[in-house]
């Protein structure tokens, strides 16, 4: 253009596009390794490996293999570690997940153990200790069963207990209980953990992208978790949710799913100072593993893409079945 009479000069945004040094000087979110949080799979009774089908990569392993997987994960550069159990000693109410011998305990022992600066989360919910596979203990009120709230929370204190004397680094309960943070917190201080942080999945939806992870933990659970996770369709209370653990003392909060929800992400992160995790859960790993395989999307290009939404939308850290891949694909990435 060449219009010297134009009141305002134009403003031209490819001037900071012209280049990578330049795009990258400009460049408002990066990829860390420090981001991401691998999720492990750590089954009892087994002696080798099982691949999960629907999610290719991902396996389960026998417990004697933790301590390897873990020391791996470091030397790859992973830092965190979300341990998941799939229990054979399942009850009514979970009760080996306060079980000091329990596989929870047991898991989080030898993951410390292996490495002892990898940060150990434990997931804390009940669904894969429980004979009917819900996230606490249930009761029966007429045809319907659901789970009792604080009956839930009574156990849950005892289960955190146990996970720190272990040596859990972080506490992550994901079982959507109403007051549960605050139930953890007190009950954690009064054992003597002041000191450990409890990453809440504070704001976890009802969501059929879980469906892969259902098979992935062998869960045998039929039913619906509508009433006590969130609905797909609210966002005003997705927000509330989170707020309101952070009102009971939660340290880091969370959104899960992940790419769905980034409307969901940012609204927590402009509300709150809290640091804010993303669980990218496996229906998302599904799909971009479908579509790779299918030949119709670049893989590694568009988890770039996703992940740099998550930190775009407001995340601190990513939960990721990918964290491993990352750190290959990070370093490489130098548009
Ligand atoms: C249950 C739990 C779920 C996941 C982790 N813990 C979902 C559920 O079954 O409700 C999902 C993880 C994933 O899909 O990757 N407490």
């Amino acid at each position: 253009m060449n219009d010297h009479t134009r009141v305002a000069p134009e403003f031209r945004f490819r001037r900071l596009r012209q280049s990578s040094t330049l795009r990258a000087m400009v460049r408002e979110n990066h990829l860390h390794m420090s981001d991401f949080i691998l999720p492990i799979f750590v089954e009892e009774g087994i002696s080798e490996t099982v691949a999960i089908d629907s999610m290719p990569g991902v396996v389960r392993y026998p417990e004697a293999q933790l301590e390897r997987v873990v020391k791996d994960a470091w030397s790859k550069g992973i830092r965190a570690v979300l341990l998941f159990g799939v229990s054979t000693h399942k009850d009514e109410q979970g009760a080996d997940t306060w079980n000091e011998q329990g596989l929870m305990a047991r898991m989080i022992r030898s993951a410390k153990n292996a490495q002892p600066d990898m940060l150990v989360i434990s997931d804390n919910c009940f669904c894969e200790y429980t004979t009917h596979g819900h996230c606490g203990v249930i009761h029966q009120h007429g045809n319907s069963v659901d789970v009792d709230n604080d009956q839930t929370l009574v156990n849950l204190q005892k289960q955190v207990v146990v996970a720190a004397q272990a040596g859990a680094d972080i506490i992550a309960p994901s079982g959507m209980q109403d007051g549960m943070i605050s139930a953890i917190r007190v009950a954690l201080d009064h054992a003597g953990f002041t000191h450990i942080p409890v990453m809440s999945y504070s704001t976890k939806f009802a969501s059929a992208f879980y469906g892969p992870f259902r098979d992935a933990v062998d869960s045998t659970f039929k039913g619906s978790r509508s009433t006590y996770q969130m609905d797909i369709a609210n966002g005003r209370e997705a927000l509330a949710e989170s707020l309101q653990d952070e009102v009971e003392g939660a340290d880091i909060l969370m959104v899960k799913p992940g790419l769905a929800y980034l409307d969901v992400l940012a609204d927590i992160r402009a509300h709150s100072a809290r640091p804010l995790a993303v669980y990218q859960v496996s229906g998302e790993y599904a799909m971009i593993k479908a579509g790779a395989a299918a030949g119709v999307i670049d893989e590694k290009a568009i988890v770039l893409e996703t992940m740099m939404a998550f930190k775009r939308a407001g995340a601190d850290m990513i939960i990721t079945y990918y964290a491993a891949q990352m750190a290959e694909w990070i370093n490489a990435n130098d548009e």
